[in-house]
């Protein structure tokens, strides 16, 4: 049986780590093409090279994309080189918490900058490619993919800001799919509880500690997530899977 995505481009943001790179593996495993976009230009390397290595196609682009011309260009890179967007993971995205009170205002930012600017800006880029990659490609459909949380779904004392652009992405995520389904482009939104990714690690010191004594040791790979959205791109064009909660079994909130 042929891959289900071969002859498909997909771009990844936040693809040199965690669930972007997982994802970009698994998609490319898929028979696409893909293109991984975020900071760390080595990391990317990296990934691309375990793709090329098991015969897949894979084009690194060095973006920061809370920069609006490094997002667009991102898009228009895949584009330049690959000829087409048939899906879109925006998943690059920043966890910062703490209590409000004190907070550096700077952590605030840089999370509303990437985790809302950052996928608007992206999402704005890539809509006229998705939507005539649907019309024109033999699958009939494109996909975005949107990375929310459990906290996207619910807010908890100590990570306003986070719940804040998570929730947005829900919102925004939600009527994109409205506006988008007679187009034939799947807008999804999955919501991860707590996975094993560098995410935490740029938390100061102090969070990182009380975080530890509060969540429960069991952990989600970022392979469970990755195989979680490789499921929701590789459906028939008549299927759209909304919004896709995944918790592991042990997380009780
Ligand atoms: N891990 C979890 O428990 C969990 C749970 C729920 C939701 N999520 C969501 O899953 C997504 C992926 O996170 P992860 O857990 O895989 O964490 P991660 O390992 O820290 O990955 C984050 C990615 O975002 C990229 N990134 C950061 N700033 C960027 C920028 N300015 N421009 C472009 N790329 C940037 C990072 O690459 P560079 O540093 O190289 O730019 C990295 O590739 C996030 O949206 C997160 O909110 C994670």
């Amino acid at each position: 049986m042929e891959p289900v995505l071969d002859g498909t481009v997909a771009l990844i943001t936040g693809a040199s780590s965690g669930i972007g790179a997982a994802t970009a593996s698994a998609l490319a495993g898929q028979g696409a093409a893909v293109a991984v976009a975020a900071r760390r230009a080595d990391r990317l390397d990296e990934v691309a090279a375990g793709i090329r290595d098991r015969g897949g196609k894979a084009l690194v682009i060095e973006a920061d994309i809370t920069d609006e011309k490094q997002a667009t260009g991102a898009v228009e890179r895949t584009i330049s080189e690959y000829g087409r967007l048939d899906t879109l993971v925006n998943n690059a995205g920043l966890m910062l918490l703490g209590p409000a009170v004190g907070a550096p205002l700077s952590e605030w930012q840089r999370m509303v900058e990437l985790n809302v600017l950052g996928l608007l800006y992206c999402a704005h880029a890539a809509l006229p490619h998705l939507i005539s990659a649907a019309q024109d490609s033999p699958r009939q459909v494109a996909d975005m993919v949107n990375l929310s949380s459990v906290a996207g779904r619910v807010a908890r004392n100590g990570s306003g800001v986070y719940n804040l652009t998570k929730h947005g992405v829900g919102a925004f995520s939600e009527s994109l799919r409205q506006e988008l389904a007679s187009r034939h482009v799947r807008v999804s939104l999955v919501e991860p509880g707590a996975t094993a990714t560098e995410l935490v690690t740029h938390n100061r010191r102090e969070v990182i500690e009380n975080l530890r004594s509060q969540l429960g040791q069991q952990r989600m790979t970022a392979d469970d997530i990755a195989d979680a959205i490789a499921y929701i791109i590789t459906r028939p064009a008549h299927v759209a899977v909304n919004e896709m909660l995944i918790r592991p079994t042990e997380q009780e909130r």
